[in-house]
């Protein structure tokens, strides 16, 4: 027998002889005449229908349970599908006792219900599309850079730097009994941490390849009981040298969010439908191709001044010079008619040490921008470098940071260019393009409490 995937099968133009398919059950249901099933395995959203006589029926045959099934694929006299497979053999590969198992047939579990079982929710329907949708999403940011030119690098995990120098770093030791000595914490004789950005290595290659990008983990100890937070989340980095503008890394942001976002809208759209449908609320559907994904541009400047003038009350009184918080961004979307919004130019005492200065007063403001998206907030931040060595010498004094960062500096050394980048948060896109609330619906394996530590 040929075996057949779920998807395949109900793709199948012709009908087919002996073809064999292995699933998990998702709906058992005997009549007098004839018994059906419904299989799924993990290919598509939809089910398998399979068609069989009642004297197949077995008490292992339950929801949940395992199966191989056996037969022909024939064309299905119902309007709803094309396919349906008439079932010679039904072997159960392993019994699932329906009682126990978190997961009951037919019903439609909430995200809240299913996060509790994170070693079985990959078999609701929902979790089952958003594992396909990052999937295709994943293939298709690639796809979109070796498309453009880009080099894939691999940015290392563990790293001796705070790139972002916000101090959220998860510090590796080695184990007391991976230990030499009680003195030897360091493995490689420095400090060493999880990464928070593969930036700096992606400048370091960006200093010989044009255009580099890097996709990847990336840790951050901050605040993970947010529902936009995670302590480990997926990072995409770009860098781009020979690039004098931010509208530039601006056109780059926009062109990935739209290629991406068509491309699995295109690729799995009964996936996406299911979230559009059952998940987001109305207002949260975007639609790639219409004027809510047309992004617009402002200042921080701008910003801060609308803010001011605002009606409502914040919980941060909004200042030049401090950072915008959710409530800021949420106003500023909103203002802007509920679109992607750009806020360019920041003030430099906020930002990290690379960025580049605008020269635009004593230390004023640095060519940094950042994406704000509705719902979700900052989807992307990036900005153009500090390539003048005078520049960033003196920064990295004032921070004490020179001798930590003589590589970082050597860069600009020798031939350095003028060049920028940006990342934008894996979790956050899928929220956004998705309309999920909670960051954790959006990932393999949620890690909500201690007890649950997969
Ligand atoms: O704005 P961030 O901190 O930018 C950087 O790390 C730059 N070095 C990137 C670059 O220019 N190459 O982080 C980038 C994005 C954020 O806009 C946000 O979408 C996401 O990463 N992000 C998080 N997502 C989930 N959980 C967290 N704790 C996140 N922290 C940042
Ligand atoms: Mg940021």
């Amino acid at each position: 027998a040929v075996r057949l995937r779920v998807r395949e099968a109900l793709g199948a133009r012709e009908p087919a002889g002996e073809v064999k398919v292995q699933g998990w059950v998702r709906s058992v249901r005997s009549q007098k005449e004839v018994l059906f099933l419904h299989i799924n395995d993990g290919s598509s959203l939809e089910n398998l229908q399979v068609v069989a006589d009642p004297s197949l029926e077995n008490r292992d045959l339950t929801f949940g349970s395992a199966v191989e099934v056996q037969g022909k694929l024939v064309k299905s006299p119902h309007r709803m599908q094309n396919m349906e497979l008439k079932a010679e053999t039904i072997r159960v590969v392993g019994p699932c006792d329906a009682w126990s198992f978190p997961l009951k047939m037919k019903k439609r579990h909430p995200l809240q219900y299913v996060r509790q079982f994170p070693h079985l929710r990959c078999r609701s329907n929902t979790l089952g599309s958003l594992l396909r949708i990052r999937s295709e999403a994943t293939a298709a940011i690639h796809s979109f850079f070796q498309d453009n030119g880009y080099v894939h690098i691999h940015t290392p995990i563990i790293t001796s730097n705070d790139c972002e120098g916000a101090g959220e770093l998860f510090q590796i030791v080695m184990s007391n009994e991976a230990r030499e000595s009680a003195e030897k914490t360091h493995f490689f004789n420095v400090p060493a941490f999880l990464t928070v950005s593969g930036q700096l290595h992606l400048e370091v290659m960006a200093g010989a390849f044009t255009h580099v990008f890097t996709f990847g983990p990336t840790f951050r100890a901050e605040n993970s009981q947010s529902r936009r937070h995670l302590a480990e989340f997926y990072m995409v980095e770009a860098e781009l040298s020979f690039t004098e503008s931010l509208q530039d890394i601006m056109q780059v942001m926009e062109d990935l969010f739209k290629t991406v976002t068509s491309t699995v809208f295109s690729k799995c759209p009964r996936d996406v439908e299911l979230f559009h449908k059952n998940i987001a609320s109305a207002q949260k559907v975007i639609n790639v191709t219409g004027r809510s994904c047309n992004p617009v541009i402002i200042s921080y400047n701008e910003a801060v001044e609308i803010l001011k003038q605002a009606s409502q009350t914040f919980t941060f009184k909004p200042e030049w010079g401090c950072d915008l918080q959710t409530e800021h961004e949420n106003y500023l979307v909103k203002h802007c008619g509920e679109v992607p919004v750009f806020v360019i130019n920041y003030p430099y005492d906020l930002k990290p040490f690379y960025m580049r200065d605008n020269e635009d007063g004593p230390q004023h403001t640095v060519a940094a921008v950042d994406l704000l998206v509705p719902g979700i907030g900052e989807l992307c931040g990036g900005s153009l470098r500090e390539e003048r060595l005078p520049f960033l010498e003196s920064r990295l004094q004032r921070l004490g940071l020179a001798d930590a960062y003589q590589w970082y500096l050597d860069l600009r050394k020798f031939g350095s260019v003028p060049h920028g980048g940006f990342g934008m948060g894996f979790e956050r896109y899928l929220q956004y393009i998705l309309g999920v609330d909670n960051i954790k619906d959006v990932i393999p394996f949620p890690r909500f409490s201690h007890s649950c530590l997969l």
